[in-house]
């Protein structure tokens, strides 16, 4: 069996996870979810980054210990990613002992090989971020990757020799063409950081100490990022001279998925980090766009942030699901309002499929109690409906394989408007005057079969209702084509969305 490692990028707990954090584990997690469907033994991490001087300040402000701050967020962090339904195989902390450990080995190995040194660093400095940046990096002397005012700062630091990787970097990049995804990323990545020279990068802190000390100098911690990226690989057992069964299985890893912004971090700083440690690269990193509210940037000063557990409690947990993985799009930024989320449910959910299947079960009920089987009474109008059913296998898998998730689930729904066709087409209605039962029982199995291969399809992007589907079609079979051998006993009818009244 082939295996497949996806994680997401480990949340910061400085803050619980809005809207945009949460449509990345649920984008992961529909990946997963599609490759267990496909037979592949799926490794799925996901977790939080707990870290910083960020999190110490807020601690501080809240009157506790930053541990018992990070208790509290990641956990309600967890509590989020499951309400949205996510099947990750493991929740890792950055505060796991085992974690820290290893990462302070992590860091002496590289010392030992001296990729990492002793120095000195003079430079701009960026709470927020946790960064420094040269006077060049400045953006109208600000910080430029978050805007806000830097300050001089002077500090000794551990280095780690990132320049010694540049070639290397830029020769794996080079031959490995699908490694960062957009394409359009991957030149970006190249031309603005990469080529025009990297710089040794800092990577201890002495300014505050919630984080993982340096245990050979312990006025130091390791910097955050060092920190959080090694998560990939504390967690699956790899140490520095003792490898676990689990790290061998399932390294490298097959997917990172982040958000764009953090694309840098996981193209140029991690791919090093690995080099150094002479462990082979992941295979893929997606930097996904973002999700914005109303076409801005969500941020609680704006007031404009939107919270999954709340958007579930309004909506249902698979509208929401839907909602992100079929609205953001693969490279642009995508948007979320209420009037989006409506019309969405509305016209998809409750209209295109919440109908069909409703209509479809409801006219097996009443003509056949229920009860259909192939009478093979066919006509010309099956062929497109069939042929259809027969390559969704294909075309999902192709999108999918490209991470259009979006278009993925386009394609089972361009199956379910055509079968809603074919109702239209076929008037079971009129069948079932006309004495023509054999034909009747042929177009409703052939619903039948459509519906189970696209709730077959569906159990990634909104699983609950697919087993919902299943249930009503109470069926067993989950295979991907139509077959025609299959015998329906269908269960009552039960509507599966219901339409959304505007405000
Ligand atoms: N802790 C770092 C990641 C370390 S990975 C080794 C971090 N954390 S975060 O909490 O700020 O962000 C978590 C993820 O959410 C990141 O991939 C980030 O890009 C993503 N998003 C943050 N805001 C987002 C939107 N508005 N929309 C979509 N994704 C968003 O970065």
């Amino acid at each position: 069996m082939d295996k497949f490692y996806i994680s997401t990028a480990i949340a910061y707990t400085s803050a619980k996870p809005h809207i945009g954090n949460t449509y990345e584990i649920v984008l992961a997690d529909s990946i997963a979810r599609f490759k267990r469907l496909k037979g592949y033994d799926v490794y799925f991490q996901t977790g939080t980054d707990e870290h910083g001087e960020k999190i110490q300040i807020k601690a501080n402000e809240k009157g506790c210990t930053p541990q018992e701050y990070v208790d509290d967020i990641a956990s309600q962090i967890k509590n989020i990613w499951d309400i949205m339904n996510t099947s990750y195989d493991r929740f890792v902390r950055t505060t796991d002992e085992k974690h820290m450990e290893v990462v302070q080995r992590i860091f002496k190995k590289m010392y030992d090989k001296g990729d990492i040194y002793l120095g000195k660093y003079e430079g701009n400095y960026c709470t927020p971020c946790e960064s420094f940046f040269t006077d060049a990096q400045l953006v109208d002397g600000k910080c430029p990757d978050c805007g806000r005012p830097v300050e001089k700062k002077s500090e000794e630091a551990y280095f780690f020799r990132l320049s010694k990787y540049q070639d290397k970097l830029v020769e794996f990049i080079e031959n490995n063409p699908e490694f960062i995804q957009p394409v359009a990323r991957k030149n970006e990545m190249m031309n603005n950081f990469i080529k025009v020279g990297l710089q040794d990068l800092c990577v201890s802190r002495t300014s505050f100490d919630w984080g993982i000390p340096v245990d050979f100098n312990p006025k130091h911690v390791v910097y955050v990022w060092l920190d959080a990226l090694t998560n990939y690989i504390t967690n699956i057992g790899y140490d520095v001279d003792n490898q676990s069964e689990e790290f061998k299985k399932y390294w490298p890893a097959d997917l990172h998925l982040v958000g764009k912004d953090i694309i840098r971090f996981h193209t140029i700083y991690w791919p090093a980090f690995l080099m150094s440690l002479d462990i082979p690269l992941p295979k893929k990193v997606f930097g996904h766009p973002w999700l914005l509210m109303d076409n801005d940037k969500m941020s609680k000063s704006k007031g404009n942030v939107m919270y999954a557990d709340d958007l579930v409690k309004e909506y249902g947990v698979d509208a929401v699901r839907y909602y992100v993985l079929s609205k953001i799009p693969f490279q642009n930024d995508g948007n979320i309002t209420h009037e989006l989320l409506t019309e969405t449910i509305n016209s998809e959910l409750a209209n295109v499929l919440g109908n069909l299947v409703n209509r479809t079960i409801s006219m097996a009920k009443k003509y056949f109690d229920g009860k259909v089987t192939n009478t093979k009474i066919s006509e010309d109008v099956d062929i497109e409906l069939i042929r259809m059913v027969n390559e969704l296998d294909k075309n999902v898998t192709e999108k999918m394989d490209e991470l259009h998730i979006g278009e993925a689930i386009e394609a089972i729904f361009e199956v379910l408007k055509r079968s809603n066709k074919y109702i239209d087409e076929t008037t079971p209605w009129v069948l079932a005057k006309s004495e023509n039962k054999d034909r009747l029982e042929t177009v409703l199995f052939n619903l039948l079969e459509s519906i189970r291969v696209c709730a077959v399809f569906l159990q990634p992007y909104i699983p609950e209702t697919s087993d919902k589907i299943m249930e009503q079609l109470n069926i067993e079979d989950k295979s991907f084509g139509f077959n025609e051998n299959n015998q329906y006993n269908v269960n009552d009818p039960h509507p599966l969305f219901l339409r959304i009244e505007k405000k």
